[in-house]
């Protein structure tokens, strides 16, 4: 089997219904998986759930149900939502599932038989709320605890350990010399080699007591306990490659390899800021001493917030992601993410600004340009496309180059940026043209066979160039362009692509205006 680009998204608590936080990285994510299968990549795209801990036990029992119960209820809702955001995920992982407890007990099998994990007891702060002990370096200067440790006791307990200091080093060095881990945007990666040359790793707790918490995976070395949700977490990732038979991914844990798995480990992590920390230095640390290889990239993005204030289900501040694309579309909604924000920066959603983006670069922009164009093409030509011109080639040609660049770069908001120099150049082109005055003047007739081609030929492009982020869009496009298949490989963005004597569909209009007043 061939080499895949393997890229993942973080796994969703599995304690509410999604909200835009979560559909955004999974649409981002999305957008750079179809980027690279246009590319001619060969593309694994995993998400999934995080069904264990006390926070789904807790979500469980809120409404009185046995937690599998309850996970496999409500996981077939994320399932559709997934399916609602147009993600084109090659599996779906659960936490739950045995495939993914296999992998986690070997890990934990392997760590302990090579004597990398210890028993101790430990007596400390512990912070129910995160399931994480606190130590007073957590400590706000006025001596309390912050307030999203909620409420913080005092505990004494035999637990699990494994101590990362060892490989302290040899992370630093692989984030700063040698780039085994490469951490997007570089503000993000600086700031994990801060933390990393500044405090001392301290020893992770790997496990939970059944008696205080027992939804989670058994440790294989002791009944008594179960796996801690973050180790139990980020094993999704090697879980998928290692139970198909992944060599890089099985091989070290001991797990049976197939030759006709796929070669997927390494992967390309998507995740945010708030969980950087778990991806960039717990997780490289657990592969490599695991005998795995750490990952090919992470990539973090940024929170967002509405109207300036952080979403919050208790104070009502929350974007629905499935009623923005019930309204307003699914392209709609992808597109807004996408072109709002880079991977790296915070964002802020606002109806209006979502309005406005809709009505004056989906609406006026994209839908003008290519519903006009063929309008003009149908009226003037009969749907028949003219000889092949070049007047608008160069500014194709450019635009696909930066924007297949910028795509490659991960500059997932920068692609968009680029290819809508495409479609203002291609809307000015109409202004300056006027093709509704040369197709009065016979005279003008090769004139606007060269602006009809033109005009149409952008309009391919641009669905080409649009497929990774409004995949349904430029779908439509292609097929009111009288094109079978899906404009779904980059190399297709070269110019001449229509040929001449070709007849176009039917013209239809792709975002239609709205009365912005009524919202
Ligand atoms: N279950 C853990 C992740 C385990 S990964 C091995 C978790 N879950 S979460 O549901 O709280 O968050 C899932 C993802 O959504 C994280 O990457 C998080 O950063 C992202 N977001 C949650 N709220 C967000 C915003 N308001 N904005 C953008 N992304 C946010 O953490």
């Amino acid at each position: 089997m061939s080499e895949r680009f393997y890229i993942t998204t973080a796994i969703d608590y599995l304690n509410g219904l999604p909200h835009l936080g979560h559909a955004y990285e999974k649409v981002i994510t999305d957008v750079i998986a179809r980027s690279r299968r246009a590319m001619g990549e060969s593309v694994f795209y995993l998400t999934g759930l995080d069904e264990h801990g006390q926070k789904v036990q807790q979500a469980a029992a809120a409404e009185g149900k046995e937690p599998q119960a309850y996970c496999d209820e409500l996981s077939a809702v994320w399932r559709a939502a997934a399916g609602r955001l147009g993600l084109s995920n090659d599996d779906f992982i659960r936490t739950t599932e045995s495939r993914h407890r296999q992998v986690v007990q070997a890990m934990l099998a392997k760590l302990y038989g090579e004597g990398r994990i210890y028993r101790s007891t430990y007596e400390g702060w512990y912070s129910t709320k995160e399931e994480t002990f606190l130590t007073d370096k957590d400590r706000l200067p006025d001596g309390t605890f912050p307030a999203h440790y909620g409420e913080v006791t005092r505990l004494s307990e035999t637990n699990y350990f494994f101590p990362l200091k060892p490989y302290q080093a040899w992370l630093i060095d692989a984030i700063e010399t040698t780039g085994e881990l490469r951490i997007y945007p570089e503000y993000r990666r600086n700031e994990v080699l801060g933390f990393l040359k500044n405090e001392v790793l301290e020893d992770l707790c790997i496990s939970r007591p059944k008696a205080r918490l027992s939804w989670g995976i058994p440790l294989p070395f002791d009944p008594d306990y179960v796996t801690y949700v973050w180790f139990d977490a980020l094993t999704n990732y090697v879980s998928v490659p290692a139970s198909l038979g992944d060599k890089a991914a099985a091989g070290p844990l001991n797990l049976p390899v197939r030759a006709e798995a796929p070669l997927l480990w390494p992967a390309v992590h998507v995740l945010g800021k708030d969980i950087l920390k778990f991806h960039a230095v717990f997780w490289p640390i657990m592969l490599k001493a695991s005998g795995l290889a750490v990952p090919r990239q992470i990539l973090a993005h940024g929170w967002w917030q509405k109207d300036g204030e952080k979403l919050s289900k208790t104070t009502g501040n929350v974007v629905d992601p499935i009623a923005v694309i019930d309204e307003w579309g699914l392209d709609a909604f992808r597109y807004y993410v996408t072109r709002e924000l880079d991977i790296g920066p915070d964002g802020n959603w606002t109806n209006a600004g979502f309005q406005a983006r809709y009505q004056a670069e989906l609406a006026n922009g994209l839908g003008n340009l290519v519903n006009r164009s063929l309008k003009m093409l149908v009226s003037y030509r009969a749907g028949r496309v003219p000889a092949v011109s070049r007047d608008l080639e160069p500014d194709a040609t450019r635009a696909a180059a930066a924007a297949v660049q910028a795509y490659r770069e991960f500059g997932t908001q920068r692609a968009l940026v680029e290819t809508w120099e495409l479609v203002t150049r291609a809307n000015r082109f109409v202004e300056e043209t006027a093709p509704f005055k040369l197709a009065k003047d016979p005279t003008q007739a090769a004139r606007l066979d060269s602006v009809l081609y033109s005009l149409v030929e952008a309009c391919r492009i641009l669905a080409v160039l649009l497929y990774p982020v409004i995949p349904t869009t430029a779908s439509r496009i292609y097929s009111q362009l009288g094109l079978s298949g899906a404009p779904d490989r980059f190399a297709e963005a070269a110019w001449g692509g229509l040929a001449e004597g070709h007849t176009v569909g039917t013209p239809e209009a792709l975002f239609p205006r709205r009365d912005l007043a009524k919202g």
